[in-house]
């Protein structure tokens, strides 16, 4: 059984319901539209499944849309200090494809604002022209049971929020021969907690 079906399995076991299968799609409504459907293609290398010039779907993958934008030029910005969701995130395979996304976004002049190894993964964060904030990851360990032991760890308990590391430096040493588990694995700060965490 793979992974991901045994995480099914559990899931359904323990509830006396349906779970969804997937988390399909994010739609965000912008009132930069043509921007923000153009950064989005080129950042998650989508096409759109259908677009006019109100509405865009856009995928990357068998599912016909993961994000789609709707034109609504009369919407005000985001504002700093508001509820709602705070990141959408989306994985790789492996860290060598992180550092080649994250090489070709910032070719273009697209950096992240945060690189930070949160324990069970390796993430890059980034904003889109609406500032809504994007996670790019890559687990850091093999199985679910990895990260679970992660996640009930003292290290874990004492910092569940992680370590800022440099990509620049990552890439160099994955080019140079270091292995992936060694590069993914967290270092150690002692306790830290949501204060300083760059989020608006
Ligand atoms: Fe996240």
């Amino acid at each position: 059984m793979t992974t991901a079906l045994a995480n099914k399995r559990k899931s359904a076991d323990s509830l006396n319901g349906p779970v969804p299968s997937k988390l399909a799609h994010v739609v965000l409504r912008s009132p930069r539209f043509k921007e923000m459907v153009d950064w989005y293609k080129f950042v998650l290398a989508a096409s759109a499944s259908y677009e006019n010039d109100g509405l865009a779907f856009l995928t990357y993958d068998e599912e016909h849309h993961r994000i789609a934008v709707m034109n609504m030029p009369h919407l005000a910005g985001r504002t700093t200090g508001t509820a709602g969701m705070d990141h959408m995130a989306f994985s790789y395979d492996s860290l060598a494809d992180l550092v080649a996304h994250y090489r070709r976004l910032k070719a273009a002049g697209i950096m992240p604002f945060w690189a930070i190894n949160h324990g069970p993964t390796t993430s890059l964060y980034y904003r889109d022209p609406d500032e809504n904030q994007l996670e790019f990851q890559v687990e850091n360990f093999e199985t679910l049971a990895e990260s679970n032991a992660f996640f009930s760890s003292a290290e874990f308990a004492q910092n569940p929020i992680g370590t800022e590391y440099d990509i620049e430096d990552i890439g160099r040493r994955l080019a140079a021969g270091e292995s992936e588990a060694d590069l993914k694995r967290r270092p150690s700060i002692g306790p830290r907690g949501l204060e300083g965490i760059p989020l608006r």
